[in-house]
């Protein structure tokens, strides 16, 4: 393998040095290619560019790999959970006993927020999105922990708002539900766990305590960890790119929800079931809209299938159906459009237009189908992607601020605007 790559150009050379990853990815530095050539790279959508060294998450888009500090997300999704796979994301291996107990017993401690912010959710209307309340509520905690909004805060500070994030954006996500239902909030609970105490606060109510169901706490676990990281997507990208410029963490990952609740990212879970929904009401024809996505004109998109990365199977999509299954069949569930999703896929899968283009389900594609059959209403979806992206937006975010090679992130352009004209001031009257 050559040690760099030579580009020419306007009789100019710039070698720029090959560098390759720990599972055999070639990259070629381009630092010097502005200095050395006066050109630089155009990459719209960034498909070709990589943007940093990490050694959070690998994963192979040929192959249909997905690992989390090496461990591949099979493993993880049937024996892990997602507290521990959370530490395994920020501090780079598993815990041991004691550090997983008081981790989750540190989760416990943080999981109120300030009385203060539960103001802001009687000026938030009903009909609030919940991804507008959380991406607001996590910038707010900047307000309440000031503590903690430093430029480059030290390790253990960035352990310490990393475990008050993920502990108090589960509640801020369930009191966001609870005001969209009119129902008085229920606090965090200190002899719940992660989920259990998510499930609790958002589906118990005075008059009907919420009976925890073993099969639906463990479908969450995985659906949070299957979420959990998935190197340089647009979310984790933007916190990232955030982050570069000394903006504090909770200020960063409000960024990160909001880049997170676009359709074509983690809005995509929405749009599926609304996709499903529609053509439910429009008698199931799948054809019709098979026919449809692959029509440039009809702005219709398979919502939930298709991926940057990923040109085989995204390994999260395959364990997620299998658990929906799972799952409708443990609570006697029968979910018509759990059916159509699978005829939608098994007909997509067999046509011309997809397998050319090499498109798949994504992680969105099930996962609604278990929100909806757990009770979590539509407009949640992105949230569940929300509170279960969080870990590895932290990951990044340390990884980013403690990197010395970080530099503030500013792309470059080129400018195909107006050349240089005058200023011509508009006529007297
Ligand atoms: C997530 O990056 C990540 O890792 C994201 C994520 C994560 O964990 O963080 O995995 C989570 O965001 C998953 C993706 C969720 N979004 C959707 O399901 C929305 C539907 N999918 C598409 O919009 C699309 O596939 C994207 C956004 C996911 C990927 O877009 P790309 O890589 O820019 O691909 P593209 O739009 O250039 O498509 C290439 C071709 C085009 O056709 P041609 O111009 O070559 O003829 O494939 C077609 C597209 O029209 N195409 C689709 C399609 N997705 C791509 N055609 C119909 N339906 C689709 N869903």
């Amino acid at each position: 393998m050559a040690d760099f790559a030579e580009l020419k150009i306007d009789g100019k050379k710039v070698e720029c040095p090959v560098i390759i990853g720990t599972e055999g990815e070639k990259a070629f530095d381009i630092g010097k290619l502005r200095s050395q050539s006066g050109c630089i790279t155009l990459d719209p959508g960034f498909a070709n560019t990589g943007s940093c060294a990490s050694a959070i998450t690998f994963l192979d888009g040929e192959k249909g790999i997905l690992r989390y500090r090496g461990i591949p997300i099979e493993q993880l999704a049937e024996k892990s959970t997602f507290v521990e796979t959370s530490y395994l994301l920020i501090h780079g291996r598993l815990p041991n006993h004691d550090e997983l107990d008081a981790f989750s017993e540190a989760f416990n401690e943080h999981s109120m927020i300030h009385e203060d912010m539960i103001n802001f959710f009687h000026a938030y209307p009903s009909t609030s999105h919940p991804m507008a309340i959380l991406s607001a509520m996590v910038c707010a905690m900047s307000a309440y922990y000031p503590e903690f909004v430093k430029e480059r805060p030290a390790q253990e500070e960035i352990d310490r708002i990393a475990i008050q994030l993920l502990s108090k954006v589960r509640t801020i996500c369930a009191f966001s539900y609870k005001k969209s239902i009119g129902e008085p909030f229920v606090y965090p609970r200190y002899d719940l766990s992660y989920v259990p105490n998510f499930l609790n606060m958002m589906f118990s109510s005075p008059t009907h305590p919420y009976k925890i169901v073993d099969e639906v706490v463990r479908a969450l676990q995985v659906l949070l960890i299957l979420h959990a990281d998935h190197e340089q997507n647009c979310s984790t990208s933007t916190v990232r790119l955030v982050g570069s410029s000394h903006a504090n963490l909770y200020a960063s990952i409000s960024a990160g929800i909001c880049a997170l609740w676009g359709p074509l990212h983690g809005g995509a879970n929405q749009a599926v079931i609304e996709m499903l929904e529609k053509i439910q009401k429009d008698g199931g024809n799948v054809s019709k809209y098979i026919a449809m996505a692959k029509d440039k004109n009809s702005n219709f998109r398979l919502m939930g299938f298709g991926h940057r990365v990923y040109k085989n199977f995204d390994p999260r999509a395959k364990i997620i159906k299998k658990r929906a299954d799972d799952l409708l069949n443990k609570l006697g569930i029968h979910d018509p459009l759990l059916e159509l999703a699978k005829k939608m896929e098994e007909t997509a899968l067999k046509d011309e237009y997809f397998i050319e283009r090499k498109l798949y389900p994504n992680v969105d594609f099930y996962s609604g189908i278990i929100y909806r059959a757990i009770g979590i209403p539509l407009n949640m979806f992105p949230v569940m992607f929300a509170i279960g992206r969080l870990p590895g937006w932290i990951a990044h975010w340390k990884e980013m601020i403690q990197d010395p090679a970080t530099k503030i992130g500013r792309p470059l352009q080129i400018y195909v605007g107006e050349t240089k004209k005058d200023y011509t001031p508009i006529e007297k009257r």
